[in-house]
Protein backbone atom coordinates (compact mmCIF):
# COMPACT_ATOMS: atom_id res chain seq x y z
CA UNK A 1 0.00 0.00 0.00
CA UNK A 2 1.72 3.11 -1.46
CA UNK A 3 0.66 5.93 0.99
CA UNK A 4 1.55 9.73 -0.45
CA UNK A 5 3.69 11.44 1.91
CA UNK A 6 2.06 14.46 3.80
CA UNK A 7 5.04 17.11 5.34
CA UNK A 8 2.92 19.56 7.50
CA UNK A 9 4.72 22.68 8.33
CA UNK A 10 3.57 24.04 12.31
CA UNK A 11 4.44 27.91 12.97
CA UNK A 12 3.48 27.71 16.27
CA UNK A 13 3.50 31.54 17.73
CA UNK A 14 5.47 32.93 15.26
CA UNK A 15 5.60 35.45 12.36
CA UNK A 16 3.75 38.30 11.91
CA UNK A 17 2.09 38.78 8.44
CA UNK A 18 4.81 40.57 7.19
CA UNK A 19 6.98 37.88 7.52
CA UNK A 20 4.61 35.21 6.82
CA UNK A 21 4.47 37.03 3.28
CA UNK A 22 8.01 36.57 2.52
CA UNK A 23 8.95 33.39 4.02
CA UNK A 24 5.38 31.92 2.60
CA UNK A 25 6.41 33.43 -1.28
CA UNK A 26 10.34 31.79 -0.80
CA UNK A 27 9.06 29.00 0.12
CA UNK A 28 6.18 28.39 -2.69
CA UNK A 29 8.59 29.20 -5.56
CA UNK A 30 11.17 26.32 -3.61
CA UNK A 31 9.05 23.93 -3.96
CA UNK A 32 6.61 24.66 -7.70
CA UNK A 33 7.69 21.68 -9.15
CA UNK A 34 6.73 19.13 -5.95
CA UNK A 35 4.17 16.75 -6.71
CA UNK A 36 4.98 13.33 -4.89
CA UNK A 37 4.51 14.98 -1.66
CA UNK A 38 1.50 16.92 -0.09
CA UNK A 39 2.26 20.09 1.61
CA UNK A 40 1.11 22.53 4.21
CA UNK A 41 1.68 25.46 6.39
CA UNK A 42 -0.13 25.66 9.69
CA UNK A 43 0.65 29.30 10.48
CA UNK A 44 -1.31 31.30 13.31
CA UNK A 45 -4.62 32.52 13.14
CA UNK A 46 -3.88 36.03 12.23
CA UNK A 47 -2.28 35.37 9.36
CA UNK A 48 -4.03 32.62 8.12
CA UNK A 49 -5.77 35.06 5.43
CA UNK A 50 -2.39 36.41 4.54
CA UNK A 51 -1.16 32.59 3.72
CA UNK A 52 -4.61 31.98 2.30
CA UNK A 53 -3.93 34.45 -0.32
CA UNK A 54 -0.65 34.20 -0.89
CA UNK A 55 -0.41 30.26 -1.20
CA UNK A 56 -3.58 30.12 -3.51
CA UNK A 57 -3.10 28.22 -6.53
CA UNK A 58 0.05 26.73 -5.25
CA UNK A 59 0.89 22.89 -4.16
CA UNK A 60 0.97 24.41 -0.53
CA UNK A 61 -2.36 24.02 1.63
CA UNK A 62 -2.65 26.05 5.10
CA UNK A 63 -4.05 24.89 8.64
CA UNK A 64 -4.97 26.64 11.41
CA UNK A 65 -3.37 25.01 14.78
CA UNK A 66 -6.46 24.64 16.71
CA UNK A 67 -10.35 24.89 16.19
CA UNK A 68 -12.38 25.10 19.70
CA UNK A 69 -15.69 22.63 19.60
CA UNK A 70 -18.31 24.94 20.07
CA UNK A 71 -20.29 26.29 17.37
CA UNK A 72 -19.91 30.07 19.13
CA UNK A 73 -20.57 31.16 22.46
CA UNK A 74 -18.34 32.50 25.43
CA UNK A 75 -15.19 31.27 25.13
CA UNK A 76 -12.72 34.11 25.12
CA UNK A 77 -10.16 33.93 22.54
CA UNK A 78 -11.20 30.60 20.80
CA UNK A 79 -11.94 30.32 17.19
CA UNK A 80 -15.12 27.41 15.67
CA UNK A 81 -14.78 25.38 12.72
CA UNK A 82 -17.23 27.63 11.15
CA UNK A 83 -15.13 30.59 11.30
CA UNK A 84 -12.50 28.45 9.97
CA UNK A 85 -14.89 27.42 7.33
CA UNK A 86 -15.49 31.05 6.06
CA UNK A 87 -11.64 31.49 5.77
CA UNK A 88 -11.84 28.34 3.46
CA UNK A 89 -9.09 26.70 6.22
CA UNK A 90 -8.46 22.94 4.75
CA UNK A 91 -6.69 21.74 7.73
CA UNK A 92 -6.29 21.98 11.12
CA UNK A 93 -4.00 20.72 14.08
CA UNK A 94 -6.00 19.24 17.28
CA UNK A 95 -4.42 18.14 20.54
CA UNK A 96 -0.71 19.12 19.91
CA UNK A 97 1.17 18.82 22.81
CA UNK A 98 1.72 22.10 23.62
CA UNK A 99 -2.17 22.78 23.98
CA UNK A 100 -2.25 19.92 26.03
CA UNK A 101 0.28 20.97 28.74
CA UNK A 102 -0.09 24.32 28.33
CA UNK A 103 -3.80 24.86 28.00
CA UNK A 104 -5.26 21.86 29.80
CA UNK A 105 -6.18 20.13 26.48
CA UNK A 106 -7.51 16.64 27.51
CA UNK A 107 -8.46 13.32 25.18
CA UNK A 108 -12.23 14.37 25.92
CA UNK A 109 -11.46 17.57 24.16
CA UNK A 110 -9.29 16.53 21.25
CA UNK A 111 -12.55 14.69 20.65
CA UNK A 112 -14.84 17.14 20.47
CA UNK A 113 -12.59 19.69 18.95
CA UNK A 114 -11.97 16.66 15.79
CA UNK A 115 -15.91 16.67 15.50
CA UNK A 116 -16.30 20.05 15.33
CA UNK A 117 -13.48 20.25 12.52
CA UNK A 118 -15.22 17.44 10.66
CA UNK A 119 -18.55 18.40 10.82
CA UNK A 120 -17.72 21.85 9.08
CA UNK A 121 -15.25 19.92 6.19
CA UNK A 122 -11.71 20.61 7.89
CA UNK A 123 -9.34 18.14 8.31
CA UNK A 124 -7.79 16.84 11.41
CA UNK A 125 -4.72 16.14 11.84
CA UNK A 126 -5.12 15.05 15.93
CA UNK A 127 -1.83 14.92 17.51
CA UNK A 128 -0.59 11.89 20.43
CA UNK A 129 2.94 11.05 21.71
CA UNK A 130 4.50 10.28 25.27
CA UNK A 131 6.02 12.42 27.86
CA UNK A 132 9.93 11.53 28.87
CA UNK A 133 8.70 9.74 32.13
CA UNK A 134 6.24 7.81 30.35
CA UNK A 135 8.75 6.48 27.75
CA UNK A 136 10.96 6.03 30.59
CA UNK A 137 8.48 3.77 32.57
CA UNK A 138 7.88 1.33 29.35
CA UNK A 139 4.44 3.44 28.76
CA UNK A 140 4.72 4.35 25.28
CA UNK A 141 2.19 1.90 23.52
CA UNK A 142 -0.35 2.17 26.14
CA UNK A 143 -0.17 6.22 26.50
CA UNK A 144 -0.54 6.69 22.76
CA UNK A 145 -3.94 3.83 22.23
CA UNK A 146 -5.30 5.93 25.29
CA UNK A 147 -5.09 9.02 23.53
CA UNK A 148 -5.93 7.20 20.09
CA UNK A 149 -8.70 5.71 21.12
CA UNK A 150 -10.34 8.95 23.27
CA UNK A 151 -9.27 10.67 20.00
CA UNK A 152 -11.10 9.14 18.02
CA UNK A 153 -14.39 7.86 20.52
CA UNK A 154 -17.21 7.88 17.76
CA UNK A 155 -15.73 8.73 14.92
CA UNK A 156 -16.66 6.71 12.55
CA UNK A 157 -14.51 5.17 9.67
CA UNK A 158 -15.55 7.15 7.01
CA UNK A 159 -15.00 10.20 9.17
CA UNK A 160 -11.47 8.97 9.74
CA UNK A 161 -10.59 8.89 5.92
CA UNK A 162 -10.19 12.66 6.56
CA UNK A 163 -8.15 12.86 9.60
CA UNK A 164 -4.15 12.49 9.56
CA UNK A 165 -2.77 11.19 12.68
CA UNK A 166 0.84 13.23 14.05
CA UNK A 167 2.91 10.93 16.49
CA UNK A 168 5.13 13.50 18.57
CA UNK A 169 6.82 12.48 21.18
CA UNK A 170 7.13 15.18 23.51
CA UNK A 171 10.69 14.97 24.30
CA UNK A 172 11.38 15.05 20.87
CA UNK A 173 9.59 18.30 20.53
CA UNK A 174 12.09 21.52 20.02
CA UNK A 175 14.62 20.00 22.18
CA UNK A 176 17.01 18.69 18.67
CA UNK A 177 16.43 15.26 20.04
CA UNK A 178 14.66 12.94 17.57
CA UNK A 179 13.04 9.65 17.98
CA UNK A 180 15.55 7.42 15.90
CA UNK A 181 13.69 6.23 13.00
CA UNK A 182 13.22 2.43 14.79
CA UNK A 183 11.88 3.90 17.56
CA UNK A 184 9.45 6.02 15.23
CA UNK A 185 8.61 3.40 13.51
CA UNK A 186 8.00 0.92 16.12
CA UNK A 187 5.08 3.07 17.56
CA UNK A 188 3.82 4.12 13.73
CA UNK A 189 3.33 0.45 13.34
CA UNK A 190 1.47 -0.10 17.00
CA UNK A 191 -0.72 2.85 15.82
CA UNK A 192 -1.53 1.48 12.52
CA UNK A 193 -1.92 -2.24 14.47
CA UNK A 194 -4.63 0.18 16.65
CA UNK A 195 -5.90 1.59 13.87
CA UNK A 196 -6.90 -2.00 12.14
CA UNK A 197 -8.10 -3.33 15.53
CA UNK A 198 -10.74 -0.31 15.77
CA UNK A 199 -11.88 -0.02 12.54
CA UNK A 200 -10.36 -2.23 9.26
CA UNK A 201 -7.26 -3.83 8.05
CA UNK A 202 -8.08 -0.96 5.05
CA UNK A 203 -8.58 2.22 6.63
CA UNK A 204 -5.13 1.47 9.07
CA UNK A 205 -3.57 0.98 5.53
CA UNK A 206 -4.94 4.39 4.12
CA UNK A 207 -4.79 6.37 6.67
CA UNK A 208 -1.35 9.06 7.02
CA UNK A 209 0.59 8.85 10.21
CA UNK A 210 3.25 11.70 10.48
CA UNK A 211 6.01 11.96 12.51
CA UNK A 212 7.07 15.12 14.57
CA UNK A 213 9.83 16.00 17.01
CA UNK A 214 13.38 18.03 15.70
CA UNK A 215 12.42 16.33 11.94
CA UNK A 216 15.15 18.69 9.97
CA UNK A 217 16.39 18.41 6.15
CA UNK A 218 19.09 16.33 7.52
CA UNK A 219 16.97 13.39 8.72
CA UNK A 220 13.48 13.56 7.18
CA UNK A 221 15.11 11.15 4.16
CA UNK A 222 15.85 8.00 6.69
CA UNK A 223 12.76 8.91 8.46
CA UNK A 224 10.33 9.01 5.86
CA UNK A 225 12.38 5.64 4.96
CA UNK A 226 10.47 3.86 7.62
CA UNK A 227 7.21 1.89 5.95
CA UNK A 228 4.83 3.33 8.78
CA UNK A 229 6.45 6.79 8.61
CA UNK A 230 3.90 8.62 6.06
CA UNK A 231 4.81 11.98 6.55
CA UNK A 232 6.08 14.77 9.09
CA UNK A 233 4.73 17.50 11.18
CA UNK A 234 7.56 20.46 11.50
CA UNK A 235 7.78 23.13 14.03
CA UNK A 236 11.67 24.92 13.95
CA UNK A 237 12.48 23.80 10.37
CA UNK A 238 9.57 24.90 8.62
CA UNK A 239 10.09 28.65 9.74
CA UNK A 240 12.65 29.46 7.70
CA UNK A 241 11.45 28.75 3.70
CA UNK A 242 14.91 27.26 2.83
CA UNK A 243 14.81 24.41 5.46
CA UNK A 244 11.32 23.68 5.09
CA UNK A 245 12.30 23.62 1.37
CA UNK A 246 15.43 21.57 1.43
CA UNK A 247 12.85 19.09 4.10
CA UNK A 248 10.14 18.79 1.15
CA UNK A 249 12.89 18.84 -1.34
CA UNK A 250 14.95 15.65 -0.23
CA UNK A 251 12.19 13.29 -0.21
CA UNK A 252 10.28 14.68 -3.05
P1 LIG B 1 9.86 20.69 16.24
O1 LIG B 1 8.30 20.74 16.57
O2 LIG B 1 9.99 20.25 14.81
O3 LIG B 1 10.35 22.09 16.48
O4 LIG B 1 10.46 19.70 17.18
C1 LIG B 1 7.43 19.76 16.09
C2 LIG B 1 6.02 20.06 16.53
O5 LIG B 1 5.83 20.47 17.68
O6 LIG B 1 5.05 19.89 15.75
Amino acid sequence: MSRKLFIAGNWKMNHTNAVAKEVLADLKAQVAGVTTVDIAICPTFTTLPTALEVLEGSNIAVGAQNVHFAANGAYTGEISAEMLNELNVPFVIIGHSERRQYFAETDETVNQRTKAALAAGIKPIVCVGETLEERQAGDTIKVVETQIKGAFEGISEAELANITIAYEPVWAIGTGETATPQQAQDVHAEIRKLVAALYTQAAADAIIIQYGGSVKPGNVVELMGQEDIDGALVGGASLKADDFAALVNNVA
